[in-house]
């Protein structure tokens, strides 16, 4: 494990055309993280010392997101998006720092592992002046080939500058790249942009070392934990390898997923075992389950956290603010906001609940709507334990329920009820004896039907 200190850069500054957007490529979301949030996950995870990300013009969206993951690390701007090696000169200013090292990495290539990168630094350690990631993709197609002599990476090929040998060669650069600081700018300064694209290619950078005589290395990764994303259609792909590799690591924590290939997790879904998840399940961002809870087909969750014994679903949607109380359930069609369900209470069918805090033991008859905006501001409806609120009722806030009180269906409760009490807010039945036979009658007689 190496300690020394080292300087990350993340370049980011490309526009990524082929994804067809008006954000920044590497701000485009697996699992609901951008793929630069899970590029610095990883750094932060391989204790780097400093981290700076390229970005380009009218970024401002990337930058502040980057800031609010790291707020120390540097924003380098690259002007114009001349090629990887232009943009990792653009953090000039870190590398003149004198780091002991420097890893590149790229924005775009989302799932590379800490340990790959520390590997990559005890390359170093071991006397090679650049580490360059290499892997053997199923299609190599667009990738930048790597040509080796002997133990020595001596070349990086792009491919659209590749003869048709070169093709051949199944080893590939991944898009990271490690080197000694001491040569840094001087190797960089020596790329120029004499290629087919006009671009000053980072990939150049092993062929100068390698004529400086110095030693360049490469190491290799898999296919999956380096896949470089240019378009909607890889972002689908490494999106669904995201999801089958999450629920494989649930699985093997002791969740039982009954098809897991229809449950979708966000990067950062918690999940205790023993928790049972039955199919078609979304989990959004933040969402913690805790042990032996089930999570019934078709529900909807994110920002919730659900303890042990808990039932929700089928069809359930949880928002952001949801805290479920032990043995608590929510049924089918019931959406909870912001809004805390005591233990072992239930709101099983039809009903909205949002910002209330609801005792343990209620019981929220079907259709209950919690009325909490007035167009304006958001209000609160408290229900004390063991309260029985009947079939839709609408409860109008700011309202207290007092502990163990009924509510009467149908009812529109406005005002705090006592604890015990029963309100009943609806119109009184009347019942009119023999009205619908003679109604008949006479609608007979005029019709004759
Ligand atoms: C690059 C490599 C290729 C490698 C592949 C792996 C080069 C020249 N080629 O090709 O060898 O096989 O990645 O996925 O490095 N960027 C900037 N500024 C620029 C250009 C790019 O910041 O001027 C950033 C992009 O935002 C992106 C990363 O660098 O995050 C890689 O750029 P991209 O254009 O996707 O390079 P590839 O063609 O994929
Ligand atoms: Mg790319």
């Amino acid at each position: 494990m190496t300690t020394a200190a080292y300087l990350s850069i993340i370049l980011a500054a490309g526009q990524g055309t082929r994804m067809n957007s008006r954000h920044p490529k590497v701000m485009h979301k697996i699992a609901g993280l951008p793929m630069i949030g899970h590029v610095l996950g990883a750094v932060e995870k391989a204790k780097c010392n400093r981290v700076a990300v390229v970005v380009g013009p009218d970024m401002d969206e990337l930058s502040s997101y980057v800031k609010s993951c790291n707020e120390s690390a540097g924003i380098h701007l690259q002007e114009e998006r001349l090629g990887t090696g232009h943009a990792v000169l653009a953090a000039r200013k870190d590398l003149a720092n004198n780091p002991d090292k420097v890893v590149v990495l790229y924005g775009d290539t989302p799932f590379v592992k800490p340990s790959t990168i520390t590997a990559m630094l005890d390359v170093l350690d071991g006397g090679a002046e650049v580490v360059v990631l290499g892997f053997e993709p199923e299609n190599p197609g667009r990738y930048g080939r790597l040509i080796l002599k002997n133990d020595q990476l001596v070349a990086i090929r792009e491919a659209k500058d590749a003869s048709l040998d070169e093709l051949e060669i199944p080893l590939c650069n991944a898009g990271i790249m490690a080197f000694s600081g001491r040569n840094a700018l001087s190797l960089l300064d020596a790329i120029d942009n004499k290629n087919v694209q006009k671009e000053f290619y980072l990939t150049d950078l092993p062929e100068i070392a390698t004529r400086r005589g110095l030693s360049v290395r490469s190491i290799l990764a898999d296919e999956q934990d380096v896949m470089g994303i240019n378009s909607r259609i890889e972002l689908a792909n490494a999106e669904s390898i995201f999801q089958s590799r999450y629920r494989k690591k649930v699985m093997q924590n002791g969740v039982t997923l009954q098809a897991p290939d229809t449950v979708y997790f966000s990067h950062d879904t918690q999940i205790s075992s023993d928790v049972t998840i039955e199919p078609h399940v979304y989990f959004g961002p933040d969402v913690s389950v805790h042990s032996n809870a089930v999570i019934r087909a078709f529900s909807h969750i994110e920002g919730a956290l659900i303890s042990e014994f808990a039932v929700i679903g089928p069809y359930a949607r949880l928002r952001p603010g949801t805290n479920i109380g032990e043995h608590a359930k929510v049924g089918n069609f019931s959406e909870i906001k912001k809004s805390k369900i005591g233990a072992g209470a239930k709101v099983n069918h039809l009903s909205y609940i949002g910002d209330a805090d609801i005792g343990a033991g209620a019981n929220i008859g079907a259709g209950t709507i919690t009325c909490n905006y007035d167009g304006f501001g958001k209000f609160k409806t408290r229900i004390g334990k063991n309260a029985f609120v009947g079939s839709n009722s609408s409860l109008v806030a700011p309202i207290q329920i007092g502990d163990g009180a009924f509510v009467g269906s149908g009812s529109v409760i406005t005002k705090d009820i006592p604890q015990d009490a029963l309100a009943v807010a609806r119109g009184k039945q009347s019942n009119i004896k023999g009205w619908a036979s003679s109604f008949r009658a006479k609608y007979k007689k005029e019709t004759g039907l």
